[in-house]
């Protein structure tokens, strides 16, 4: 343990004491920043390679199972595991205009990004491995569940989870291998090229999102937080024959399950092969708002730590890298896993028609056609559904190109809907099939882990085509 850390862990005790004493929350809160630096700055790693290191596994496991215990023998025991997870429930699973709801909005990505180095700080005060870092799942190479986060008994698998048995989709990781632009990003959301939305409609074409609180109160996914994220939300979770969900499924409980923040581990590493983009990085928020609003966490003892949302910009600053910015893992073949035939299929939640305009874009313009459904309403039950067009003469056995999915996650028993427009880059296609209309079906994905799955139609204002510079 540095020393630094053992200076904080006094400090944090001084504190605790003091606020038990008086009224509770007055104290100050600790820096997390400043918490226990650690050097040399730790590499968070892909869980397969992290997992090589059988000692260094064991570590982790052996701390995440004692914080599990502690939480069994009490609920409330701040060093606990359910004591962590329930930051996610206070912050993610209450309403979506509630100021202290960081989905849907601008603080998407920085307040996971703390909740996980938080995560991690504790996992490295606890298991005595100074150089632990949480590792990652990186589901665009591992479209299942990696092994470490799955043996049976292992304190990192202790969760419940209704996971279907199949591979996660092209489309669920934001994979299109058919479209040679979208192929090239790896994830297509890495194409998005500003961070924030000024307006509602454009949310889920920003990587930010929009600010919290805006005047509007108009509040979504981002590009990210919509798909991937989502997705895989709801395939870890699942559904068991009863129509229950999964701790992933449901926001209240994401975080009970430990491969939460390796998911979220990727998203966060995302981020960060975004921002390799000088200009696209320049688009990130600078206004104080942003930056200097603060994210309150509880540490070991009980006490405040807290972190503004401009002192997560800096990795190296809170003390991590990660081992590689590649969506795919290196050295290993890009991974296609198309989605079923069209036999296989579960009965379409709805079916349109579109036309694709027959003016051939301009070569190297840059731009691209993008598939706008308007005023999703909320489904009645969690879903991922998958977006499939292809031409309106051609065979019923026809698959079609599968050019994007979406989810509806729970939040607190409840599906968590911004009523909202979604949007799918549907470019490849558009140039293959100009001037002919298309037929577009939104498929769900299985999520059951056994039994039947049906849904019902889904409500919306209309879908149209729309250019993008
Ligand atoms: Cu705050 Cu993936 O959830």
């Amino acid at each position: 343990m540095t020393s630094s850390m053992n200076s904080i862990s006094r400090r944090a005790v001084l504190q605790a004491t003091a606020s038990a004493a008086g009224a509770a929350g007055l104290g100050a809160t600790i820096p997390l920043v400043a918490m226990g630096a650690p050097t040399p700055t730790t590499l968070r790693q892909d869980i397969v390679n992290f997992a090589k290191d059988a000692a260094r596994l064991a570590k982790f496991e052996a701390a995440v199972k004692e914080m599990q215990d502690r939480s069994k023998a009490n609920p409330n025991d701040p060093k606990g595991w359910l004591v962590n997870a329930k930051a996610h429930a206070d912050f993610c699973s209450v309403g979506l205009t509630d100021p202290n709801q960081v989905h849907f909005c601008w603080w998407f990505l920085s307040w996971h990004r703390a909740y996980i180095t938080v995560t991690e700080r504790k996992i490295r005060e606890i298991s005595g491995d100074n150089t632990f870092a949480y590792p990652y799942w990186n589901w665009s190479s591992d479209r299942r569940i990696p092994k470490a986060y799955a043996k049976a008994g292992s304190p990192l698998a202790n969760a419940v989870r209704f996971t279907p048995n199949r591979a996660v989709t092209d489309g669920e990781v934001d994979y299109f291998p058919s479209d040679p632009t979208l192929k090239k990003l790896g994830v297509a959301a890495l194409g998005v090229k500003k961070f924030e939305a000024k307006t509602a409609s454009e949310i889920n074409r920003t990587f930010g999102g929009i600010a919290r609180p805006n005047s509007a109160n108009g509040y979504g996914n981002n590009r990210l937080e919509g798909t991937p994220h989502g997705p895989i939300h709801n395939y870890v979770g699942g559904e068991n024959a009863n129509g229950d969900g999964g701790d992933m499924g449901d926001f209240e409980t994401a975080a009970r399950d430990p491969i939460f923040f390796a998911h979220h581990g990727n998203l966060d590493r995302l981020w960060e092969t975004w921002r390799r983009d000088a200009a696209k990085k320049a688009t990130e928020p600078k206004v104080d708002a942003f930056l200097k609003h603060k994210f309150v966490f509880t540490w070991l003892d009980g006490t405040p730590v807290e972190i503004s949302a401009g002192e997560t910009l800096d990795t190296k600053q809170l003390g991590f890298t990660y081992d590689t910015l590649e969506v795919f893992r290196p050295g290993v073949q890009p991974l296609v896993v198309a989605a079923q035939g069209a036999e296989d299929r579960l009965p379409p939640v709805a079916t349109d028609k579109v036309r694709v305009p027959l003016t051939p874009q301009a070569a190297g313009s840059g731009q691209r056609r993008i598939l706008e459904i308007t005023d999703v309403e909320k489904p009645d039950r969690p879903i991922t559904v998958s977006v499939y067009v292809k031409p309106t003469d051609a065979p019923a056995n026809d698959p079609g190109v599968n050019v994007g999915t979406f989810a509806a996650v729970k939040a607190g028993g409840d599906v968590a809907w911004p009523s909202q427009t979604l949007s799918f880059d549907i470019t490849a296609a558009a140039q293959r099939y100009a001037g002919k209309e298309l037929t577009v079906q939104l498929v769900p994905q299985r999520i059951r882990a056994q039994g039947a799955e049906s849904y019902t139609p889904l409500k919306y204002g209309q879908m149209r085509i729309i250019t993008e510079q």
